[in-house]
C-alpha cells in the first residue's frame, strides 16, 4: 500500500478496483499473498495422477482425439506448466507417436509470467525432476541454471488472466486443468464460482486437479470424483 502513496484501506480498495489502473496492483497484491511460497519444482503425486489418466485417455479415444490441451490455472513462475508439458510429450510419445499436445500457464501476476516466459530455473531446483524429463526438459546453460528446451517451448504458452473472470476465457476446452495452491485464498463463494468456471472449460471426460480441500462443500452436477493421494481432483462427464 505504502509503496504506491496510500495510507488507508478504503483509498488502497478504490485504486485496486480501479479499471485501468486496478489491475497491476491487484496483480502485484494477489502475487505478494499467494506467489511467494517455495514448492518444489516438480510435485510426483501429480504426475501419479495425471500420467495415467492421459495414456488411459489417448487409448480410450479411439481415433478421436487429436490433442492433449492442458492449463496451469495460477501458475506462479512456470514450474507447474512446464511439468505438464514434459509429462504430455512423454506419455503423447509412448501412447500416440505424433499426437499434438499444449500447454497454457495462466496467472494473474505479471511478474510470475515473466519468469515462466523465461523458463530458466536453478539446477537445483530442477533437480527434483524425473531424469528423463530433465534430460529432454532442459538445456543447461551454466553449471548453476538450465532453460526450457525450444522444441518444449514451443508447445508452452503464458497469458495473464484473472480466474475471478476465467469465463472471458472463449473458446477454451482442455483434458487437464490443474489448478493447486491459488484457491485455498479464496472465500468459499469465490472458490465455487472459480470450480464451475473451470469445469466449464474442460472437454467431456476431461480432468480438474486441484489442492487438498479445495473441492470442500462444492458440488456440480457434471463431474465425479477422481481424488488421488494429497490430490483432490474431479472429471467433466
Ligand atoms: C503459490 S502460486 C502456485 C503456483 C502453481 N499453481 C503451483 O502450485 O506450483 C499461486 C499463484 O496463483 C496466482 N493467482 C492467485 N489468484 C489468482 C487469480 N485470481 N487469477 C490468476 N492467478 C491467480 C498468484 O499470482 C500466484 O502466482
Amino acid at each position: 500500500m505504502a509503496k504506491i502513496g496510500c495510507f488507508d484501506y478504503e483509498t488502497y480498495f478504490d485504486r485496486v478496483r480501479d479499471v485501468t489502473e486496478g489491475t497491476p496492483e491487484l496483480a502485484e497484491l494477489l502475487h505478494s499473498i499467494t506467489g511467494e511460497q517455495t514448492l518444489p519444482f516438480c510435485d510426483y503425486a501429480l504426475i501419479d495422477l495425471v500420467a495415467p489418466y492421459l495414456a488411459d485417455r489417448i487409448q480410450g479415444s479411439g481415433k478421436n482425439l487429436f490433442s492433449l490441451d492442458l492449463w496451469s490455472a495460477g501458475c506462479g513462475s512456470g514450474a507447474e506448466a512446464w511439468t505438464l508439458a514434459m509429462l504430455a510429450r512423454t506419455t503423447a510419445r509412448r501412447h500416440s507417436a505424433g499426437l499434438y499436445f499444449g500447454v497454457m500457464g495462466t496467472d494473474i501476476s505479471s511478474l510470475a509470467l515473466q519468469q515462466a516466459r523465461e523458463g530458466i530455473y536453478p539446477e537445483s531446483e530442477l533437480s527434483t525432476l524425473p531424469p528423463d524429463y530433465r534430460l529432454h526438459g532442459f538445456t543447461s546453460i551454466d553449471s548453476e541454471y538450465a532453460c526450457v528446451t525450444e522444441e518444449l517451448a514451443e508447445r508452452v504458452c503464458f497469458v495473464q488472466s484473472n480466474l475471478v473472470t476465467a469465463e472471458e476465457l472463449l473458446g477454451i476446452d482442455m483434458d487437464v486443468i490443474v489448478c493447486r495452491n491459488v484457491l485455498t485464498h479464496y472465500c468459499q463463494k469465490s472458490k465455487h464460482r472459480i470450480l464451475d468456471c473451470l469445469v466449464d472449460h474442460l472437454k467431456p471426460g476431461g480432468l480438474l486437479v486441484v489442492g487438498l480441500g479445495d473441492l470442500e462443500g462444492w458440488n456440480h452436477a457434471a463431474v465425479c470424483t477422481a481424488s488421488k493421494d494429497s490430490l483432490e481432483a474431479c472429471i467433466r462427464q
